[in-house]
């Protein structure tokens, strides 16, 4: 053989010797816990034969604790380039099977320099945890590592999308990094989310959890809001990035995919017509709304589990991407607390970052009374709602379809926050508050004198509610631009997106604002 075919061989010999990771008995034991391998997920996440792999050959620089003896190429982390749907994204995939997946000094040098290369090119970054945590050996190295990362998540915020698919342990700090990015996808009955262990929540709380109670999938997605979405599976986590990525920019320059609609723009939808009941306590679901304004009524989602009380998601309208907020009047009445301001906030703000247009559904009795959610802070969280709308200056179009009550009006892209067009269906109220307690409040006197004060109050809810409960005082105004049929609704919001395509409002020039975190 050549001094040529040498150096060839030497080079497939370590290529091969990096495919292995940790070698093949932890890849046998990361199977049998249902886990793929980094290697095998990159390949279900990206587009067949598009990755490009980087830094396939680095190692740690450790020389303690005999490391020096143990280095594995790559370092317990595949980090590189591909195509999502044929559109360019940065990847990296942490190799449980190399160190537990643990970050040193090396492997987060890997993945800082993919994040660079997201941001000068404007792709975004996916990131696959499955990790022990810092790596032991290396101590303050691998603290610096961790901060290296979270500057470019928080440099990158806004600028490329960022989303973390947690398939394994995420623990300690580093759980800062997914915490930072826009949506953490989280696989149920392998992955975990906490900043201390149950061992240590046992000797300083006393309480007794195990690590899927204490920071499992579902926990994160039904109590803690930190996880975006809980999925059964690998594969569907990798399923429902991509198809989040669909509705996205790659970044904040670009404009939304857009995809040819095969949904009628000017589809009407008598259905429409029928759900809201006559009775104006009652429930119904606001997912059926959306579904049948959306194109083919396709919509994704985002933190289903979580304050249930409002809805967010991507859906399309005339094939341009919009980021839904609707209250959800079957939870809490759709009542506005600490948690679904928070939730509909963030999302606000994300679709602004990245030129999505708002579309949002108002049928909201106010935010929730109570000692707990005031206490929690409920003027400081719903705060945060009312600025994000206000601050947003993508296309906002609002629909109010029954109740629109006080701050809660106001906050939901009311035309005083700079809502583009703000329709209302005739079954809008618009007032101060409900109809029982405003009527308590300014009829007080009369209502004690009366000689029949249930009779009197209902005549007096009656008159408040024909002054007020309804949307014709608002369009009066011009608060509300148009009063249309519920049929009406998809046609009227693709003809708005549309008209509004070319959209431009800027902020008064500032360093940033300081939203009330
Ligand atoms: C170095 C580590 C490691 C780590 C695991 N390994 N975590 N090596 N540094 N942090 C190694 C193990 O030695 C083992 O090596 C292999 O990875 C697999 O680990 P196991 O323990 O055998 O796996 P398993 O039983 O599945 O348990 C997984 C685990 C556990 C629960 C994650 O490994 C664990 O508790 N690790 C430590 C977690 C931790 O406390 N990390 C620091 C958090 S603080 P061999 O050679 O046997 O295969 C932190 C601070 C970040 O991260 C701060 C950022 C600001």
């Amino acid at each position: 053989m050549g001094a040529h075919e040498e150096k060839i061989r030497r080079l497939r010999e370590l290529k091969a010797l990096s495919g292995l990771g940790g070698g093949e008995e932890r890849i046998r034991r990361q199977h049998e816990q249902g886990k793929l391998t980094a290697r095998e997920r990159l390949e279900l996440l990206l587009d067949k034969g598009s990755f490009t792999e980087l830094d396939r050959f680095v190692t740690h620089r450790c020389y303690d604790f005999g490391m020096e003896r143990q280095r594995v190429l790559g370092d317990g982390v595949v980090t590189g380039y591909g195509t999502i749907g044929g559109r360019l994204v940065y990847v990296y995939a942490q190799d449980f099977t190399t160190f537990g997946g643990s970050l040193s000094e090396a492997h987060a040098a890997k993945i800082c320099k993919i994040m660079d290369l997201a941001m000068k090119t404007g792709a975004p970054i996916i990131g696959l945890t499955d990790s022990g945590g810092a790596r032991i050996q290396e101590g303050v190295m691998s603290l610096a590592g961790y901060g290296e990362i979270f500057l470019r998540n928080t440099l990158a915020s806004g600028m490329v999308p960022q989303i973390s698919i947690v398939m394994g342990p995420c623990a300690g700090g580093a759980v800062y990094s997914p915490a930072i990015t826009d949506f953490i996808v989280m696989v149920k009955d392998t992955s975990y989310m906490f900043v201390t262990g149950p061992e240590v929540v046992r000797v300083v709380t006393h309480e007794d959890v195990t690590f899927d109670e204490l920071g499992g999938a579902l926990v994160h997605a039904t109590e803690s809001g930190v996880a975006h979405l809980a999925v059964p599976t690998e594969e569907d986590a990798v399923f429902v990035v991509q198809k989040l990525l669909s509705f996205l920019p790659s970044n904040n320059m670009e404009e939304p995919p857009y995809v040819t609609p095969r949904d009628d723009p000017l589809r009407e939808d008598a259905e429409l017509d029928e759900i809201v009941p006559e009775e104006p306590n009652k429930p119904y679901d606001m997912h059926e709304v959306i579904a049948h304004i959306v194109d083919d009524g396709d919509f994704l989602e985002i933190m289903p589990a979580w304050a249930q009380n409002i809805i967010i998601g991507f859906a399309r309208l005339g094939g341009h991407s919009v980021g839904i907020v609707a209250n959800q009047p079957a939870v809490q009445a759709g009542a506005l607390d600490i948690n679904a301001s928070v939730k509909a906030a963030r999302f606000v703000r994300f679709c602004d970052a990245f030129n999505i247009p708002l579309v949002t559904l108002v049928d909201v009795p106010g935010f929730l009374p109570g000692v707990a959610q005031e206490h929690g802070g409920i003027i400081r969280h719903g705060a945060k709602l009312m600025y994000a709308y206000a601050e947003a200056t993508v296309p906002k179009l609002t629909v109010i379809i029954r109740k629109a009550y006080g701050g809660a009006y106001i906050v939901m892209s009311s035309k005083h926050l700079r809502g583009d067009i703000n329709l209302a269906w005739p079954t809008a109220e618009i007032a101060v508050m409900g109809p029982e307690g405003a009527v308590k409040i300014i009829h007080r006197r009369a209502l004690e004198e009366a000689d029949d004060p249930d009779a009197a109050r209902e005549q007096l809810v009656q008159e408040y509610r024909d002054k007020f409960a309804n949307p014709y005082v608002a369009a009066s105004r011009g608060y509300v631009d148009a009063v249309i049929e519920p049929h009406e609704t998809r046609p009227r919001l693709i003809n708005a997106l549309e008209m509004l395509h070319n959209k431009r409002e800027a902020l008064p020039p500032k360093k940033h604002g300081n939203i009330p975190l």
